[in-house]
């Protein structure tokens, strides 16, 4: 490790100064077809592209060039199920196999490049399997997060427009199987008809036959492993860096996700450079990100970065807790001696609740572990705390977004070993350029809270746009702060440049590490034939950070008992939405405070829920609707509905 002091500031300062010779030098850890000669290309801006004219194959530079290296026989992938109980390994030969016959399945099935795939799987290696596949091709993966329901994954079909999706028989949650077939015939039939291909992986734990659904609508279903025997293996496609290797949907404001579009070249070359860089992560070494394919972090690094860096991934099927004890984690760092650990606060305050002694790891050899990178939502002082005294480790905090791909701001442990403040996650990475400003464009004073917003252009790696929305990219994020990126979060920066994230300025709530829009939860309750109006606001939750509740009002005349309703409206969020939404609070008032101009005032209502302290805005409707609301609250202090 460079433990240099001044080595961060002073790779920061090269990196803004002259990004065009940052990066093209970063460029040359990546294999090319043709090399770039130019780094960042300006000519639409502000919206940016990275190496324009080079051409690459992300697969080549995650598989093939490890084994043409010689490095064939070291593990890749290493698959840990505590569902149930199977164990695997996939060394980079074996990997190449898997993944370039199933590009020949995918081939076969007439994908070409720029065509995109759906990847609906659980957490088991044929997740990364496909998604290096279609990067084989130059074809667009799209995974969708298995805890999404069949009205999710179709909206996300019709957006992306696949030919060929491809899924298992099924996943597995504590305590219930969850059958994907079903959930993926409803998709199709809610959808409107880009698929003509389902391509299923028949679990031994979850059976599940495609004989029913087989040509229904003219869509073959094909078995993953029969496919796999008739096939023959399929090469690697030149792809411009400036091609899409990936949509991967996420929540925005409204109702509708947003498919945020990342290249090929930009993400190989920053993923790659962050490995060493912030990771600290070597060819060989182990890094975990106890994550799930269908998030930007189960991308980058459960998947992409680890590879690019020859170094060994971990896939793992199971909880932090439960499956089946408070040891688990520590389990599968004591069993495959990984060096960085990578979760969300919320599964660390999930270990606590359960063993806040540390009790578990006593059980296990966690020397080799450096590091434990924490991410997904704001690591609360507590948890920070906690984990650094259990474990011994330094326990990093780093932020980012789907959007950005990698971090914007993190302690780069490669680079320089900066010191730990609790409530900041540390400073920003090379070629982000952090500011804070207030609703006008205008920067705060240092220490004051505002949005923060990053300096166009972003480095490499960050999104190249919404897929099939241009003008939504530039709405969405680049006309609220002309010559910036809305990152839509608040937070401030402190003396040494230190930045505290501190929440969302928009309607994104985060669940469990799980970003959701309340506008998508409000779609959901609005559909009820009783509902007249609805409003969702994330509330402080102690083990999830924030969970989602509603407040509604119902039609005139309907008479129904409460609880009924209630009962129904968290059954219609968990069928439109998925279980992820973890949708159980739920309100019926008499009215929902308003601004005159008829705007709900979901900000006051979530202080008031959270208990802080609110000013009464000036522009509302009638006041004596907070004081209702306030009351309702006292009746129902946990207006908590059980799972159905
Ligand atoms: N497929 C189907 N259902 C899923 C699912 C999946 N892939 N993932 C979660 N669900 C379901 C759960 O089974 C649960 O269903 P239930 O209502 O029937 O109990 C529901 O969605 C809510 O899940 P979750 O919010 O994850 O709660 P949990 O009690 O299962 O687990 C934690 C709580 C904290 C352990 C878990 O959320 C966790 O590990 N979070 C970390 C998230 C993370 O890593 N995010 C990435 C950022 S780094
Ligand atoms: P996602 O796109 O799902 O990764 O969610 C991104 C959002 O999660 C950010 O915009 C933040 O609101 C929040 N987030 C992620 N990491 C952190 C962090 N380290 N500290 C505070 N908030 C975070």
């Amino acid at each position: 490790m460079t433990a240099e002091a001044g080595a961060y500031r002073r790779t920061y300062t090269q990196c803004t100064e002259d990004p065009e010779k940052f990066w093209l030098e970063a460029a040359t850890a990546v294999d090319w077809i043709t090399p770039p000669t130019v780094a960042l290309d300006n000519s639409a801006a502000p919206v940016y592209r990275w190496f324009p004219g080079a051409e690459l194959n992300t697969c080549y530079n995650a598989v093939d060039r490890h084994v043409l290296a010689g490095r064939g026989d070291q593990t890749a992938v290493i698959y840990d199920s505590a569902m149930t109980g199977m164990k695997d390994r996939f060394t980079y030969a074996e990997l190449l196999h898997e993944v370039s016959t199933f590009a020949g399945v995918l081939r076969d099935q007439g994908v070409t490049a720029g065509d995109r795939v759906i990847i609906y799987l659980p957490m088991i290696p044929q997740a990364i399997f496909a998604m290096l596949a279609c990067a084989r091709i130059g074809a667009v993966h799209s995974v969708v997060f298995g805890g999404f329901a069949a009205n999710e994954l179709a909206v996300r079909i019709d957006d992306a427009k696949p030919t060929v999706l491809v899924t298992a028989s099924g996943g597995l949650e504590p305590g219930r199987t969850v059958e994907y077939l079903p959930l993926v015939a409803e998709a199709l039939e809610l959808s409107h008809g880009s698929i003509h291909t389902v391509i299923v992986k028949e679990r031994r734990n979850v059976p599940g036959t495609i004989k029913h659904h087989d040509g229904v609508n003219g869509v073959a279903w094909l078995d993953w492993d029969d496919a796999v025997e008739r096939t023959t293996p399929a090469d690697c496609v030149p792809v411009l860096a400036t091609d899409p290797l990936y949509v991967l949907y996420t929540s925005g404001t409204t109702g509708n996700p947003k498919g945020i579009v990342r290249d090929n070249g930009g993400h190989a070359v920053a993923l790659t450079w962050s490995m060493h860089n912030i990771y600290n992560i070597k060819p060989g070494e182990v890094m975990w990100a106890a994550s799930d394919v269908g998030w930007v972090v189960g991308h980058s690094y459960i998947v992409y970065a680890p590879l690019f860096a020859g170094a060994t991934t971990v896939i793992y099927e199971g909880k932090p807790v439960g499956t089946p004890d408070a040891g688990a984690f520590w389990r599968i760092v004591d069993n495959y001696k990984v060096r960085a650990l990578f979760t969300a606060p919320t599964a660390l305050r999930a270990i606590r609740r359960v063993d806040p002694g540390l009790t578990e790891r006593a059980r296990y050899d966690l020397s080799s572990m450096h590091t434990l990178f924490m991410a997904g939502e704001r690591l609360d002082t507590e948890t920070l705390e906690w984990a650094s005294e259990g474990l011994g480790i330094p326990v990093v905090d780093h932020w980012w977004q789907t959007e950005t791909g990698w971090p914007i701001t993190a302690n780069p442990r490669g680079i320089e070993t900066l010191p730990i403040k609790p409530g900041s996650s540390t400073v920003p990475v090379p070629g982000y350029q952090v500011e804070i400003v207030d609703s006008k464009g205008r920067h705060v004073t240092q220490g004051e809270e505002g949005n923060i917003v990053i300096k166009l252009p972003m480095p490499p790696g960050t999104l190249a746009g919404l897929w099939g929305r241009p003008e939504g990219y530039q709405k969405a994020y680049l006309d609220a702060f002309p010559g910036y990126y809305a990152t839509g979060d608040s937070g401030y920066l402190d003396e040494d440049g230190y930045v505290f994230v501190m929440g969302r300025t928009d309607d994104v709530i985060n669940v469990a590490g799980h970003r959701l829009s309340t506008g998508q939860l409000e779609e959901a309750l609005a559909q009820h034939p009783n509902v007249a109006e609805c409003a969702v606001i994330g509330v402080k939750d102690e083990l999830k950070g924030q969970r989602a509740s509603g407040f509604v009002t119902l039609k005139a005349g309907v008479d129904r008992p409460h609880e009924v309703i209630c009962g129904e409206l968290v059954a219609l969020v968990r069928e439109k939405v998925g279980p992820v939404a973890a949708f159980r609070d739920v309100l019926i008032l008499e009215r929902l405070p308003k601004t005159r101009s008829g705007k709900i005032l979901r900000r006051t209502m979530r202080q008031i829920v959270d208990g802080e302290d609110f000013v009464v805005p000036p522009t509302i409707e009638d006041v004596t609707v907070l004081e209702d609301l306030t009351v309702a609250l006292m009746v129902h202090p946990e207006p908590m509905i059980p799972a159905p």
